[in-house]
């Protein structure tokens, strides 16, 4: 053997007990669990073979709590860079078998070194997340690494995609840091978030709940609005990421992407078959979204949590938009604290990443009531009219039938700087629906008349004449145009193709202060 070959294989020997994490019988019961190893979900979500690892043979310098010279693999945690679809991005999987994927000091540099790779690189960050949190016999040096992965989230929100995948039991900063990323993706019994676990809440409150109930995949994706993608195995969570991967750009300053091949954009859009013309007939809003996008996909974003709106990825014409809609077949689509909340945050993220936002209205206004007005509706109300009036990016907005209230100005209207604002000849534009405005205005005539109940409908008749349809904010020039609905694809496609190079100078700030 030559002395190099002895020094190759001594590399491999290392290599291979690196590799090992916590052991044979910790992987075992990872597996177990549903739960692959953090070498095997990186190379899942990888390209094949496209995955090269960095600080294999970091390891701990801690003390106490016997931590002494007890040697954990990589110090739990598995960093490096690969390609996803052919496109660069870095990555990081906590290794659960190693001391439960706890976060000490070295766990943490090698965190944080991938973070600033993917920020000098202009590249997705992609956290694989399977960690009891802050590493307790490490104390402050613990905590203090995850103040320095708080700190590099924030700075690279915005510049490029920060994806959070939750892959077990997660606590503390292990919940923190997918917070202040993009998108969340949890796994259906896999996936637990909360920032102390069901012992914790015995011991100070003596509530006993088990870690599912407390933060499993479906609280995160129905209840809290934390996931934005629920998935039934760790497969699909990562074909999620592909799909999503394919739809933004790599960094904000990339060159929005067109795909030359998508379906003929001349054929015939039946969208107006699939919406009544019956303003209180519900009907499926996504239906209207795939009628208009490139191959009829559509790629929705929290689909569990707050689907009285629906938000998420298209292509018009080869190009990627963001779609903001009601949902008439949830609460009539109408607008609450949480729907406000979920479209604000994706209209920035689109904003942030240079995608043209597409919005389609048809709702009844703000939702009124006691509980709506103690839960701040008027605060996350007020999240979507800034997120709106802030975003540069091209905004178009079709109006189908219900424009009412706040909520037509709130949806994307001329005068929150919509670029074009079309509307169906169903378009109703008013202060509220006609019969709750003939009560009020008319209240009097109504009250007094022979027959109340015929003067009602007449007086509604009235204003439907009058207000209820889209020629007044026409008129006014509020709306661009009244389209045939079948040609919406058509005028959206010209939108899209006459904003690509819009600029927009606001004043000169350092930033804004919006209501959260
Ligand atoms: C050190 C930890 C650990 C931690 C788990 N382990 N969490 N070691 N620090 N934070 C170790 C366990 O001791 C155990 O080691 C192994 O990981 C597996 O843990 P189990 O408890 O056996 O697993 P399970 O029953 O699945 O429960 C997982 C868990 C639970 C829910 C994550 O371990 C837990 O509640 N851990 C503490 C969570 C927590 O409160 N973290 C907050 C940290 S504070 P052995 O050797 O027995 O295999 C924080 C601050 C951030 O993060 C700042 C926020 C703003």
């Amino acid at each position: 053997m030559t002395l190099l070959s002895k020094k190759i294989s001594e590399l491999a020997e290392r290599k291979t007990k690196a590799q090992e994490g916590g052991g044979a019988s910790a992987i075992a019961k990872q597996i177990a669990m549903g739960k692959l190893p953090a070498r095997e979900r990186i190379n899942q979500l990888l390209d094949e073979d496209s995955f090269f690892e960095y600080d294999l043979f970091i390891e701990h310098d801690a003390r106490g709590f016997g931590l002494d010279g007890k040697a954990l693999a990589g110090d739990g945690v598995v960093i490096g860079t690969g390609t996803v679809n052919g496109k660069p991005v870095a990555v990081y999987a906590q290794d659960f078998t190693v001391a439960g994927g706890s976060l000490g000091s070295m766990h943490a540099k090698k965190i944080t070194k991938i973070m600033d790779y993917a920020l000098k690189m202009q590249i997705p960050l992609i956290g694989i997340n399977d960690s009891g949190g802050a590493r307790i016999q490490e104390g402050v040096n613990a905590l203090a690494g995850y103040g320095e992965i708080f700190y590099r989230n924030t700075q690279a929100s915005g510049v490029i995609p920060q994806l959070s995948v939750i892959l077990g039991p997660c606590a503390g900063g292990a919940v923190y840091s997918p917070a202040l990323t993009d998108f969340v993706f949890v796994v259906d019994k896999i996936s637990k978030m909360f920032i102390t676990g069901p012992e914790v809440i015995k011991s100070v409150l003596g509530e006993e709940i088990d870690m599912e109930s407390l933060g499993g995949a479906r609280v995160h994706s129905e209840i809290t609005g934390n996931a934005h993608f629920f998935a039934n195995s760790e497969a699909e969570c990562f074909q999620q990421i592909k799909t999503l991967l394919d739809y933004i750009p790599a960094n904000n300053k990339c060159k929005r992407e067109k795909r030359e091949k998508f379906h003929d954009p001349k054929r015939s859009y039946k969208v107006e078959e699939i919406v009544p013309v019956d303003p209180t007939k519900p009907y499926d809003v996504r239906e209207v979204i795939k009628a208009l996008t490139d191959e009829s996909e559509f790629f929705e974003v929290q689909e569990l949590w707050a689907a009285n709106i629906v938000v998420g990825f298209g292509r018009i014409a080869g190009r990627t938009v963001g779609f903001i809609a009601n949902q008439p077949l949830v609460l009539a689509g109408v607008l609450d604290c949480d729907s406000s909340d979920k479209a604000a945050r994706f209209i920035r993220y689109c904003d942030a990443f240079e995608i043209p936002i597409v919005t389609i209205e048809d709702m009844p206004g703000y939702l009124p009531g006691i509980d709506q007005e103690h839960s701040g509706v008027i605060r996350h109300g007020a999240k979507l009219l800034y997120a709106y009036s802030e975003a540069t990016v091209p905004k178009m907005t079709v109006i189908l039938r219900k424009a009412y209230g706040g909520g037509y100005i709130a949806m994307n209207s001329r005068h929150l700087r919509a670029d074009f604002v079309f509307a169906w000849p169903t378009a109703e534009i008013a202060v509220m629906g006609p019969e709750g405005a003939a009560n009020i205005i008319f209240r009097k005539e109504i009250m007094e008349a022979e027959n109340p109940d015929e003067m009602r409908k007449a007086k509604v008749e009235e204003y439907k004449q009058k207000f209820a349809n889209p020629y007044v904010a026409a008129a006014k020039g509020y709306i661009d145009a009244v389209i045939n609905p079948e040609e919406t694809r058509k005028y959206l496609i010209q939108a899209l193709e006459v904003s690509q190079d819009k600029l927009v100078k606001g004043p000169d700030k350092k930033h804004g202060i919006p209501p959260f």
